[in-house]
């Protein structure tokens, strides 16, 4: 991993603007999920160290401009660049990173470039998606599904696709267990907006549904509800919530068992990327710190 920080150093290094580090400082840290992937996948190329951080600056542009776009102030446990620097300079510095992504992505293979390129693409229209579907209450699981495997998945999966063309593994399994791998990780990224503290996640719990996002939980408990309950549970989307909304939000999905029924599908998908992976021990261990996470 270390090789994978020193690529980062340099390709922020190069930048040459004192402003772009400081900041891009500022929200260091992170899980690194996606470079361990590839570090994982192909622990010997030489290039792998490269992949990794192209593809970590890639996630954090993408993380920048999400802050922007849902108006988040904290991001990995400290203030977002939006919140501290305003709008204007989280968006360019996402730009200056994206485009950094891109130039040393023109020195790989050109079927391994264009993966990872090709799921920037498909990232950002899932953001606009997200961002068109958060406007109404969605009750519709596949429509929420689709959604994400534009916004996360396809990032993980590019990585592992990639990572298996550079090694030259079977780049179709890699893919498929990528693309299970990021589905049931937002799933989970999904769950704990609502189960964990805002001090665990970084970020304020119960944000999604206030922002106007109908996770997989509420699509569940709107299924569950009465028609008074479901009249009740519309009219609070994407308001502030009061503490007693809140707990009543919460106390629901207990007795329906949505969170339950949510982590069921997380798993099951997980349980699908494992079952292309099995002799990979490494592989099947991220899936399993993956579902386990807190935060
Ligand atoms: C956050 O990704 C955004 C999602 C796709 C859920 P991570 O949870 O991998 O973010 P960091 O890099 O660890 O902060
Ligand atoms: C994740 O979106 C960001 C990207 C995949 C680009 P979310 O808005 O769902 O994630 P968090 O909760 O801010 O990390
Ligand atoms: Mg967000
Ligand atoms: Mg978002």
């Amino acid at each position: 991993m270390q090789r994978v920080e020193t690529q980062i150093a340099k390709l922020i290094n190069e930048c040459d603007y004192e402003e772009v580090t400081k900041l891009f400082y500022k929200l260091s840290g992170g899980k690194r999920l996606r470079a361990k992937l590839i570090l994982k996948i192909a622990p010997d190329h030489k290039d792998a160290p490269l992949l990794a951080a192209i593809v970590e600056l890639i996630h954090a542009a993408s993380l920048l401009h999400d802050d922007v776009i849902d108006e988040a102030m904290t991001r990995r446990g400290v203030e977002s660049v939006n919140a501290t620097q305003g709008s204007k300079i989280a968006v360019m510095l996402g730009d200056v990173l994206y485009s950094k992504a891109f130039t040393e992505l023109v020195s790989f293979d050109k079927e391994v470039a264009k993966t990872i390129a090709a799921s920037v693409t498909a990232l950002s229209k899932g953001e606009m998606i997200d961002v068109k579907m958060a406007e109404n209450f969605n009750t519709n699981e596949k429509l929420y599904l689709d959604m994400l495997y534009l916004k996360t998945a396809t990032l993980i999966e590019a990585a592992a696709k990639a990572s298996a063309l550079l090694a030259g593994k079977d780049a179709s399994s890699y893919a498929t267990y990528g693309r299970n791998l990021g589905l049931s990780f937002q799933i989970i990224d999904d769950i704990l907006d609502i189960t964990q503290d805002a001090k665990t996640l970084g970020k304020p719990a119960l944000n999604d549904f206030v922002e106007g996002k109908c996770t997989l939980p509420y699509i569940y408990l709107y299924e569950e509800f009465s028609a008074d309950e479901k009249e009740r549970l519309v009219s609070l989307h994407a308001q502030t919530l009061s503490r007693e909304d809140a707990t009543w939000i919460q106390k629901s999905m207990q007795k329906h068992k949505t969170i339950e029924r949510s982590f069921e599908l997380a798993l099951q998908l997980s349980n699908e990327a494992k079952s292309v992976m099995n002799e990979d021990k490494d592989l099947v261990s991220i899936l399993d710190t993956m579902i386990k996470r807190t935060f």
